[in-house]
């Protein structure tokens, strides 16, 4: 099969490479570099899976390897857990010129990303993402961070990798409902900048759901495509990387509402583009279909369309938090598959669409 390659274009540029079998010849995608340790941060699901490929290229570039696992999922992404990656660094120990390895999902990639861009001020870090959603969104663009009592990603740094392996192979073991959140990304990536990836997966949604076969991989290097262009043009999201977040205002609003385990993010982003779409269109931004073709095509990779019932005080307080305006609330609209824009909106419109997504 064959092997795609992005560049990111920002101060220091590099690679992500996307393909099935990619992490087989891991020492091949390393740039040149003068670590000879490599500090390996992981969580047992994928340990148990896709481990063995990783430091046997590590080692075949000549570094001495050492794996570390961290708790599942966002328990990773903890103060404790960051202090326990110190201690580990130090003993290894871990110096200036070498390596850390973030091998798993967005949670791991995020932490691990973190962690280097703190020890020693700053190390070097491959990323090695093994869901959907690390592959497209989390390990690409820079972004690390942990989570408070307080709030998620309260503390972070912007961080860019060495490189970044997308091995799709990684995608067979992952499960079925952690790939359809990831894809939910991908048809964002597809309603701001891309819509061949609407195409894609309207034409077959059950090949975009394969990891097996070639259109999911194609799907991954659209989108990486996308955040990659994004990125380069607004390394430190003051403009245009603020268009990442189509469907993210009322996502994250439901995520926080429901304490982060009723939805997967995906999920939650999923039913924020249709509150989105429908925005756009009755505000005047999109024509109609907008909403019926992202209702369409989130049903057609199996994500949810309505959310549970919600108060609407509080998402709105929520929303409004996040974003920190007064009167009305800015929201990423689609003009047309495509084309996004930024636009302030006052709150009757938001209301009605919310009403429409809501389980009554
Ligand atoms: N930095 C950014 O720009 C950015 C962007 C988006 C999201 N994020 C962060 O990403 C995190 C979510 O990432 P996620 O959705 O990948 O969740 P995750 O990292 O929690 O992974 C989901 C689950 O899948 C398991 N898993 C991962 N790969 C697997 C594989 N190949 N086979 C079997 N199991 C596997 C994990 O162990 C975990 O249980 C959040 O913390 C979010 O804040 C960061
Ligand atoms: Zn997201």
């Amino acid at each position: 099969m064959t092997t795609m390659r992005i560049t990111v274009d920002v101060a220091a540029p590099y690679d992500v490479v996307i393909g099935r079998g990619v992490l087989d010849d891991v020492d091949a995608w390393l740039p040149d570099t003068a670590a000879r340790r490599a500090a390996v941060v992981t969580t047992a699901p994928v340990e148990e899976h896709h481990a063995a490929a990783v430091t046997a290229g590590l080692r075949a570039a000549g570094l001495d390897v050492h794996v570390r696992q961290v708790p599942d999922g966002e328990a990773a992404k903890s103060l404790d857990v960051l202090g326990q990656l110190y201690d580990w660094l130090a003993a290894i120990p871990l110096a200036r010129t070498d390596l850390v390895v973030g091998l798993g999902g967005g949670a791991v990639t995020d932490l691990a990303g973190f962690v280097a861009a703190t020890w020693h001020r700053g190390v070097p870090v491959l990323q090695v993402p093994t869901t959907v959603l690390a592959q497209v969104d989390a390990a690409v663009g820079g972004k690390t961070g942990i989570n408070l009592a307080a709030g998620k990603n309260l503390v972070g740094a912007f961080h860019q990798p060495l490189a970044v392996v997308a091995d799709t192979a990684t995608l067979d073991t992952l499960p079925a409902r952690e790939l359809r959140a990831g894809m939910a990304e991908v048809i964002k990536c597809g309603f701001i900048r891309d819509p061949r990836i609407l195409d894609r997966i309207e034409r077959d949604p059950a090949a975009a759901l394969d990891p097996a076969g070639e259109v999911l991989p194609d799907l991954i290097h659209r989108a990486v495509a996308v955040k990659a262009q994004i990125v380069a043009a607004d390394t430190h999201e003051h403009g245009e990387r603020a268009l990442l977040n189509y469907g993210h205002t009322l996502g994250h609003a439901l995520e926080t509402l429901t304490g982060y385990a009723r939805y997967r993010h995906g999920e939650a982003v999923g039913i924020g583009m249709r509150f989105a779409a429908l925005v756009s269109e009755w505000s005047g931004v999109a024509d109609a279909g907008l909403h019926d073709r992202t209702t369409a095509i989130l049903a057609d990779v199996g994500l949810p369309t309505v959310c549970d019932p919600v108060d609407s005080d509080e998402v709105f307080a929520v929303m409004a938090r996040d974003k920190k305006v007064r009167d009305g609330l800015r929201l990423v609209l689609c003009e047309r598959p495509g084309v996004a824009r930024v636009a302030a909106l006052d709150r009757a419109v938001l209301e009605r669409a919310l009403a429409r997504v809501r389980h009554p």
